[in-house]
């Protein structure tokens, strides 16, 4: 028999949990559907994720219903920040209606989106219109061949750039676009990526292969640490350092000194940035994780489906922030990064 499952608590203190090292809870990343459409090999590699692969069962997903009453009680304790992952969050239908609901809650600022863009044409205005914030595409290289391989086949660069197209056309701006560098595979295309998004008011950001889930026969030599890339980058074009916008920013900020634009360092392996996160991810099937390196998730769907008020659920939530430790990325080494029992990156969307 597992922990009772809480119904309703008295005198619990619910506000502004810190974690046992300090920080707040300020950001709640949503994966919406643990489903892809793409086969990226640093995430979901084709040859252990065939076609017929068990993924979440309907029933086992939150409804929007669930999400939206999970989102509220995370707003209570301090989250202002949402943003929507997957797998490939466009692949839930009606997206825009859960957006909406999202964006009315009390409290929440921001809602954002990250999606490889393959279905983000079709329903950017609705997203627009129904209140998304931001948008962050996944955009590992524009040679064509190199991303047929780093979407495992399933995706078209002219896809991507037509999505962002899209984007802009809806009123977006500022879209963030992400590019996992991986040595020997996209490292030398990183100059012509940054050269197109040069100017456009796009901040490309380049993110240091991780050794995330337990799939992707992760090598540190794969990584191209940030250090290298700028020297490489700055050769070519010099670069000024910006300060953060906020406390506990994922990326380092960077921009071009003839001003062309920014770009972002996501450096988990060589600058890990754990010290202030204030992220918390929630699963598709609704559960609660400290870290994107966790092995267990706290489920909150069986206390919400067995109506759990929402002092309780602020209760459990509260419990889980405080005694939070986690710090994988200071703590990386090759025999932690051997570890076999972690979750993988699209069920919690990155
Ligand atoms: P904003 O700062 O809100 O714009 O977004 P973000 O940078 O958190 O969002 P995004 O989804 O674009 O994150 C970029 C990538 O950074 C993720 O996909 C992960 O690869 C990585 N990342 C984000 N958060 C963390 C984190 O807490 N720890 C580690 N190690 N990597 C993270
Ligand atoms: N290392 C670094 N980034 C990764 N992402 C997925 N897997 C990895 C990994 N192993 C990134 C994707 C996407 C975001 C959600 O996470 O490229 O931009
Ligand atoms: Fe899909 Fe994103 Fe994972 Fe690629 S990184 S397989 S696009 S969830
Ligand atoms: Fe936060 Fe874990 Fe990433 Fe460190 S490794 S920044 S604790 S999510």
């Amino acid at each position: 028999m597992g922990a009772p499952i809480p119904v309703r608590v008295e005198g619990a203190e619910h506000a502004a949990p810190l974690d046992a090292r300090g920080r707040h809870l300020h950001d709640l990343r949503i994966s919406v559907i643990d489903r892809c459409n793409f086969r990226c090999p640093y995430c979901m590699p084709e040859e252990q994720y065939p076609r017929d692969h068990e993924f979440l069962r309907k029933a086992e997903r939150l409804r929007f219903e669930e999400i939206e009453r999970l989102a509220r009680v995370f707003a209570g304790l301090g989250v202002r920040k949402l943003r929507l992952t997957g797998g490939e969050p466009l692949l839930r239908r009606e997206l825009p209606v859960l957006v909406r609901a999202l964006a009315a809650i009390p409290g929440i600022e921001d809602v954002a989106l990250t999606t490889n863009g393959t279905l983000l044409a079709a329903h950017v205005d609705a997203l627009r219109e129904a209140g998304l914030g931001r948008i962050t595409l996944s955009l590992d290289t524009l040679d064509p061949d190199t991303f047929r391989a780093m979407s495992g086949g399933r995706g078209e660069v002219a896809e991507v750039i037509a999505a962002i197209a899209a984007a802009e056309r809806a009123g977006f701006t500022r879209l963030k676009i992400n590019c996992v560098v991986m040595r020997g595979t996209n490292d030398g295309q990183v100059l012509g990526l940054l050269e197109h998004f040069r100017g456009s008011g796009h901040i490309v950001r380049l993110i240091e292969y991780m050794d995330v889930g337990t799939c992707n026969d992760w090598r540190r030599d794969l990584v191209v640490p940030s250090a290298e890339l700028r020297a490489r980058i700055a050769a070519r074009w010099p670069l000024v350092e910006l300060a953060p916008n906020y406390g506990g920013e994922v990326a380092r900020r960077w921009a071009f000194a003839d001003g062309g634009g920014e770009i972002g360092f996501i450096s988990s392996v060589s600058e890990p940035f754990c010290g202030d996160c204030s992220r918390a991810r929630l699963s598709a099937d609704g559960r609660l994780y400290t870290c994107l390196f966790a092995s267990t998730g706290c489920d909150l769907r069986t206390p919400l489906r067995a109506g759990a008020d929402d002092a309780a659920l602020a209760g459990l939530v509260g419990a889980v922030w405080r005694a939070r430790g986690d710090r994988y990325s200071e703590a990386r080494s090759e025999a932690t990064a051997a570890q076999r029992e972690r979750i993988e990156m699209y069920s919690i969307g990155g």
